[in-house]
């Protein structure tokens, strides 16, 4: 399939042939012009009577405005979900947890056309993406954890499992809707209540998220939704009443969030930065591992904790592997998120865009050299050309920081040691990918590299039964998988 598909783009490209426009309709997706916070089943006006807007990062127009929750909306949030936690939630048989849970699930997939356009519009993500890999693991997500709500004695056998209480959920803008499926289907399995927010470029999913979850009768305040920016997030993070913070974003942030729930009684999850290495030995399929190395790092135009952003190549294939990429990277399409041709999308935020931009230069200026596609870029909207860079050693900015675009940082190496030694050489441990073709090579690697999850011959790969989660600054705790459902209990 893959090989197929390389050859066609590779006859455009050294044909001049191109594909046709094929944009995705946007006439399934329904934008109201504002949206309230969601608290307590309801959508209410915040009480800080103010809003701000969400644009599409692909035209830089506005689609809605949202509320900007402050202390006080935050408060009432978490108010509701004690509330139902109390009266409602923790006391209600397992088995019928479940059947809302599945009700939610289904009705994703019902909507699952509706929630693709708006993902790519809210946050720039290629409508491909959307539609076949974040909507449909988000319903996976709900449908897995449903299934779990009345067997958690099977899940932890002879323990017994409680929930925490309220859970505080805080997310990115890169997987808007299947970060907040990640956090919120584990909690309700386990018996938990949630305040969940969402980034602040990213919130339209969650909101409509919230107009399923008010149809689903879901009882009020078991789920709540508010939108804002970091000092929202904060807020969260402060409240007295809350029980497990889970936070998914930038090590930064986690830093301080560490700091401020430290003396406190709060359960923490971080799921945080990483600067995966991806390594091909010689004996590894070339043109499968090529393949496997675009995707890893122009998927999603680079927005991914997980994305293979270092490359380590194997002396003898170095030539081939740098011919090859540097000819796949002439076939990407870069635009327009909407068009299902669209193989990288636009950069979420201009604030991000300028990140990267600087990462460029850094590059430039240590010493690397630098290859970006010919490709044209829209005029209006955050694009970025994808771009390697050859010649990076290990002590250079960009081997060794978080640059969250469609950047690569190519090494070269000898022996199995000395790329394991490279490999973790940084302060991250989130995953990686290794490409060989002896099983012996890979379990070696696996058990000496320090990252939680490790691809061999594929990359990121994700399925709700797998555990998720990083080494060092990358977080700790894992999402996902029986693991996922351990961050939200108490076992006795
Ligand atoms: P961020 O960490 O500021 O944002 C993530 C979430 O945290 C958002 O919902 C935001 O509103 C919230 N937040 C911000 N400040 C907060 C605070 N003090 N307390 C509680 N919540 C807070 O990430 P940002 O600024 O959008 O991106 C910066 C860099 O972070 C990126 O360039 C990338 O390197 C990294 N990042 C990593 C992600 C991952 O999946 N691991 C996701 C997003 C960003
Ligand atoms: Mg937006």
């Amino acid at each position: 399939m893959a090989t197929r598909k390389n050859n066609t783009l590779k006859l455009s490209f050294e044909t001049g042939w191109k594909y046709d426009p094929a944009p995705e309709s946007k006439s399934s997706a329904k934008i109201d012009p504002r949206y309230e916070l969601f608290i307590n089943g309801k959508f209410e006006k915040p009480l800080s009577k103010k809003y701000f807007n969400t644009i599409n990062p692909a035209t830089e127009e506005k689609l809605s405005e949202v509320a900007d929750a402050n202390v006080a909306d935050v408060n009432k949030a978490v108010k509701a979900a004690r509330n139902a936690y109390d009266k409602v939630w923790k006391k209600m048989p397992p088995k019928e947890r479940a059947k809302y849970i599945y009700r939610i699930a289904r009705m994703i997939q019902e909507r699952a056309r509706e929630f693709s356009v708006i993902e790519t519009l809210d946050g720039g993500k290629p409508i491909r993406e959307s539609r076949d890999v974040d909507i449909p693991l988000v319903a996976n997500h709900f449908f897995y954890y449903a299934g779990w709500a009345d067997k958690l004695e099977y899940a932890f056998p002879n323990r017994t499992a409680s929930p925490l209480g309220v859970a505080g959920q805080i997310i990115p803008w890169n997987f808007p809707l299947l970060m907040a499926a990640w956090k919120i289907a584990p909690a309700l399995a386990t018996g938990n209540t949630v305040v969940l927010k969402p980034a602040e470029t990213t919130p339209l999913t969650a909101l409509k998220l919230a107009e399923i979850i008010q149809e689903a009768d879901l009882p009020p305040g078991v789920v709540n939704i508010i939108t804002g920016a970091g000092a929202t997030g904060a807020a969260i993070v402060n409240h007295p009443d809350i029980n497990k913070i889970a936070f998914t974003g930038s090590t930064d942030v986690g830093k301080l969030i560490q700091r401020a729930v430290a003396g406190t009684n709060k359960k923490v999850t971080l799921e945080l930065g990483g600067k995966a290495a991806n390594i091909i030995f010689d004996d590894a399929p070339i043109d499968q591992a090529v393949e496997g190395i675009i995707n890893g790092i122009f998927f999603n135009q680079g927005h991914v904790c997980c994305a293979g952003s270092r490359l380590f190549v194997q002396e003898s294939v170095y030539k081939e592997v740098i011919r090859k990429l540097k000819d796949r990277l002439e076939t990407l399409i870069v635009g327009d998120p909407m068009d299902k041709n669209t193989d990288v999308g636009a950069i979420n935020s201009k604030q991000q865009l300028s990140n990267i931009h600087k990462y460029l230069k850094i590059g430039q200026q240590e010493g690397a050299e630098m290859y970006q596609s010919s490709c044209p870029l829209p005029s209006k909207g955050f694009f970025c050309r994808p771009t390697l860079f050859t010649g990076v050693s290990q002590s250079h900015r960009i081997s060794q920081e978080e640059i969250f675009g469609p950047v690569l940082a190519i090494q070269s190496f000898r022996t199995d040691d000395e790329v394991i030694e490279k490999a973790n050489n940084t302060p991250f441990g989130l995953s990686a990918g290794v490409w060989t073709d002896k099983g012996s090579k890979i379990f070696n690697l696996t058990t000496k590299m320090r990252a939680g999850v490790i691809w061999a011959n594929t990359y990121n790969k994700f399925d709700p039964t797998s555990p998720f989660g990083g080494y060092k600054e990358s977080g700790y705790g894992r999402e996902g998988g029986l693991h996922g459902l351990s961050a939200y209990v108490n076992l006795t």
